[in-house]
């Protein structure tokens, strides 16, 4: 992708090691303001990995080299003060990661609320979500998917230029996976917030993103527009992806439908 200095965010050249194995190797891409780019690759291919990297976490993924612009703000990634950019917020692949499990889910949203100066259509939010109130409910006391929901709504809560999205949707129903997206990308869009989302879902990819990034071992093997990765995917690995995204579909359109 094209990258020019109106992009909000610019990555370059970055390669990772984790205990001297190479798991990222020259990832370079760049996202304009209020663009949704999903993230899309196998197993162990180096997705959080590059979400972590972006966020300034260097654990355990080390960065050997490359270059970060975000919000025109440019950061050599090998450095060893390297901090969360401001303006990004981010949702863990594990819920379990974004709660301290004996808090109240209540008191854990009002903190944050407090430390954002109270803020924010917040009920609104919450409920285009689908969640219930909050109440006296610690985080075990919610499933998985609406302990990750509530941590979509508390990231959009933070006002962020950028939402990172670690697997959103992986576990939620198809029906519910396309009702949170529908109203991140509503929600996003209205306040021209960008958007990366790692998914397995290409299906639900090519419904939402602008643009497509493919990551194999640790490689970015595509990254363009949707529509153009869908109808020409450049490599083999790309092609079989696009080939089979289909698998899923019909059960969330009968869902959908219902
Ligand atoms: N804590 C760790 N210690 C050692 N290796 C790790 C660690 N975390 C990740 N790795 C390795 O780094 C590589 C990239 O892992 P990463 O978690 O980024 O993959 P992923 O694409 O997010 O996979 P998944 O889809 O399963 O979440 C993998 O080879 C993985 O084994
Ligand atoms: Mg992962």
């Amino acid at each position: 992708m094209p990258s020019d200095h109106s992009d909000l965010l610019t990555l370059t050249g970055l390669s990772a090691h984790i205990g001297g194995q190479t798991v990222l190797q020259d990832i370079g891409f760049s996202l304009a303001a209020g663009q949704c780019m999903a993230v899309v690759g196998g197993s162990g291919a180096g997705k959080s990995t590059l979400l972590r990297l972006i966020l300034g976490l260097r654990r355990p993924a080390v960065p050997q080299c490359g270059h970060l612009r975000f919000a025109g703000r440019e950061q050599a990634l090998a450095t060893a003060a390297v901090g969360k950019p401001d303006g990004i917020a981010y949702v863990p692949q594990s819920p379990a990661h974004g709660f301290d499990p004996l808090r109240r889910l209540r008191w854990q949203w009002k903190q944050l609320q407090r430390l954002l100066g109270g803020q924010g259509d917040s009920d609104a939010v919450m409920q285009a979500l689908g969640l219930p109130p909050l109440h006296r409910a610690y985080p075990g006391h919610w499933s998985r998917g609406m302990q990750q929901r509530l941590l979509v709504a508390m990231a959009l809560l933070e006002q962020p230029k950028l939402l990172i999205l670690d697997e959103p949707t992986s576990a939620l129903d198809p029906l519910i996976a396309a009702q949170v997206l529908t109203e991140v990308h509503r929600v996003t869009q209205a306040r021209n917030i960008a958007v990366m989302m790692v998914t397995h879902d290409l299906a639900l990819a090519a419904r939402f993103a602008d643009q497509i990034a493919i990551l194999n071992k640790g490689r970015l093997v595509e990254a363009g527009p949707t529509q153009r990765v869908l109808a020409d995917p450049c490599c083999a690995y790309a092609a079989e992806l696009v080939t089979h995204r289909h698998w899923q579909r019909g059960s969330i359109q009968e869902t959908a439908a219902a």
